[in-house]
């Protein structure tokens, strides 16, 4: 028997008792009625999430399976590419565009803050930009790109569409797809929408079908074409759906609809402020500069001479509480909470004593009184 650990990683997350007994109902036909019933019902409370009256799609696969599905379904080879790189996530999916044979100019920016619209400006003067593969969070270093509006705008003067990863922040922070004109965006099932890993879900905008449909090369499994005749046909999908994980992602947007976008963001919000001031009452940094700070993913420096799997394991065995190490280049410099799904006060606290605990086990010194005060106040308990 697995341990019931209090899960505060970047996702997996903690998933709800709710959602977790919808998993178990009986299993049902993909092509009968009961099928096309609750699929209508996902699509149209995810198109709710999405902030979208356009096509969503739930694909049985991971994040990534979404996004290289979005790449690929958009992206053709020989097409111009602008993928800004600034974290593992946006460089995986530079790597996803060049592998369908895309020019793809990676615009490096410095780990620990995120691209603006005035760095990808120059490389639209050509007028030959396909598409910008841009991750709104990247989960590696804990930072969102707040001028994700501005560069869809830009994007969109130049004639270019806009491809999103917001596998790591739909659901728990501002992304109003329609309103920005994010023409495809991915998210997954495991982050802030507080269901178990194996979907992806992915809106495609009126413009991006033009792409889509002219490209022949679309992939076979992935092939969006093919999921919207399924889906306009007979609301069903191309291919066998994982369906207790909609079982699952049914009951967590039902959920998610019943509290509200905007109380969803402000609790994500409020939490991540708690989490950001308790790390520095403990003497501790964020990795991101402050204006690129994500409201899910909280990176944060480990002390000079603490490993980050040490006091990640301290967390585990002692208080039975799952955090993150680093990944990429910063791998023994950072560890990360997830700050996602189901997050309240409940989970931030006890994460905060844990991890003032587990410092001072390994020798840091480390305040908890300081640091629960600090978490309190953001919280609105003290
Ligand atoms: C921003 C981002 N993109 C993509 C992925 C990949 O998702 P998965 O591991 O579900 O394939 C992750 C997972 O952490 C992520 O955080």
């Amino acid at each position: 028997m697995v341990r019931r650990f209090l899960i505060m990683l970047p996702g997996p997350t903690n998933v709800p008792e709710r959602v977790y007994r919808a998993m178990m109902r009986p299993l049902m036909s993909h092509r009968g009625p009961e099928f096309r019933e609750l699929y209508a019902r996902i699509v149209e409370n995810a198109r709710y999430a999405f902030q979208t009256s356009g096509h969503i799609f739930v694909l049985t696969c991971s994040g990534t399976g979404g996004v290289d599905c979005a790449v690929a379904n958009v992206v053709r080879p020989g097409d111009k590419v602008l993928a800004p790189t600034f974290g593992v996530f946006s460089e995986r999916m530079a790597e996803a565009a060049r592998r369908v044979g895309a020019d793809v100019i990676e615009i490096p920016i410095r780990w620990g803050s995120a691209p603006t619209a005035s760095d990808l400006e120059p490389f639209f003067s050509r007028g030959d930009v396909k598409a910008v593969c841009i991750v709104y969070n990247d989960t590696s270093t804990g930072v969102t790109v707040r001028e994700m509006p501005k560069i869809c705008e830009l994007a969109h003067e130049n004639g270019a569409l806009v491809l999103v990863d917001a596998v790591s922040i739909l659901g728990g922070d501002v992304l109003p797809v329609d309103d920005w004109g994010v023409d495809v965006c991915v998210t997954g099932s495991q982050k802030c929408l507080a269901c178990p890993p194996g979907l992806a879900l992915i809106s495609v905008s009126e413009e991006a079908w033009e792409a889509i449909e002219a490209n022949q090369s679309r992939p076979f499994y992935f092939d969006l074409v093919r999921a919207r005749e399924f889906y306009e046909k007979r609301h069903e999908t191309p291919f066998t759906p994982a369906i207790p994980l909609f079982y699952a992602l049914d009951e967590a947007l039902i959920m998610l609809r019943e509290e509200g976008l905007e109380t969803r963001f402000k609790r994500h919000a409020r939490c991540a402020r708690a989490f950001y001031s308790a790390v520095e009452a403990l003497g501790l940094k964020a990795f991101p500069e402050p204006e690129w700070r994500s409201n899910t993913v909280i990176a944060v420096r480990a002390p000079d001479g603490l490993s980050p799997s040490e006091l990640r394991s301290v967390m585990k065995e002692r208080f039975g509480i799952l955090v993150a190490g680093g990944m990429g280049k910063v791998r023994e410099e950072i560890f990360r909470i997830g700050c996602m799904g189901i997050i309240s006060a409940r989970e931030v606290l006890l994460t905060v004593s844990a991890l003032a605990a587990s410092l001072s086990q390994l020798g840091y010194k480390a305040d908890i009184q300081e640091a629960l005060g600090a978490a309190s106040r953001e919280l609105g308990l003290a």
